[in-house]
């Protein structure tokens, strides 16, 4: 029963909240296109303080964070039609898109505890979604860098692919370590956090990018000078 819920409920409500719930705060009260949502939709940037920090925090987290994306995908297909030269790639890229994350994530979270005015413009959310990353990549990096399992992209690649043909499949995954099904649970709350916090904002569409003003972005060392 547990499994069944983890694995074949939990999905399909991420899967719900995660798109339905963005679309919602994305168009809520009015239907422009190129809009950030209902005026929430802000990152609360804390790059006023501390700016020689936050360029290393910020870079690792979201190049980490799009290559996982990438090496995922490319795992759970690899996994599901047998091409162990792409589980390969996961293995290894995922490795360093991990890392990379989790060094950003470690900044982010010692600027907020440890620079004051960060510290005091910090919100629950703010704390909330560096937790559940830190858990979800050190589960992770726990599994592939301590424990060196690897392959269950095998059973995952299929187990994704049970979810979106509709014909959702827990005894796929139910094998996987432990470590690796707390990773995959805690990825899929995350996911339904997702359209409760800031983190909405990489649904923004770029188009007013080009037209409003310019922000002026200078180096660390530009700055110094
Ligand atoms: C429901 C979504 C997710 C699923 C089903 C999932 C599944 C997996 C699986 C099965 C592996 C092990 C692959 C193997 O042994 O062949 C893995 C590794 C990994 N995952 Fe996820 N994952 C999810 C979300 C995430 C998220 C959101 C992050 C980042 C915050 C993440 C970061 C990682 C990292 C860093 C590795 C280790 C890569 C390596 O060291 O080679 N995963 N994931």
């Amino acid at each position: 029963m547990f499994e069944n819920f983890f694995f074949v409920a939990l999905p399909y409500i991420a899967i719900l909240l995660l798109v339905g719930g963005t679309i919602v705060r994305a168009f809520k009260n009015h239907w422009v296109w190129s809009a950030r949502g209902d005026y929430l939709w802000t990152t609360r940037t804390t790059g006023f303080f501390g700016r020689q920090t936050i360029g290393p925090a910020a870079l690792c987290i979201h190049w980490g964070l799009i290559t996982l994306f990438i090496t995922h995908l490319i795992g759970f297909i690899g996994g599901g039609y047998n091409l162990s030269s792409w589980v390969e790639v996961f293995r290894w890229v995922g490795m360093i898109g991990g890392l990379m994350l989790l060094y950003g994530l470690l900044w982010a979270l010692y600027r907020r505890i440890f620079n004051l005015q960060v510290k005091a413009m910090s919100q629950a959310d703010d704390y909330i979604t560096l937790s559940f990353l830190i858990i979800i990549v050190s589960f992770a990096l726990w599994q592939s860098l301590v424990e060196q399992l690897f392959g269950i992209s095998y059973a995952a690649g299929p187990w994704v692919g049970s979810i979106f043909t509709f014909q959702p499949d827990a005894s796929l995954i139910s094998g996987a370590p432990l470590v690796n099904q707390l990773h995959i649970i805690f990825a899929l709350l995350f996911f339904c956090y997702f359209p409760f916090s800031k983190l909405v904002h990489a649904a923004s569409y770029p188009f007013s990018y080009f037209t409003r003003p310019r922000i002026s972005m200078r180096t660390y060392w530009g700055l110094k000078k």
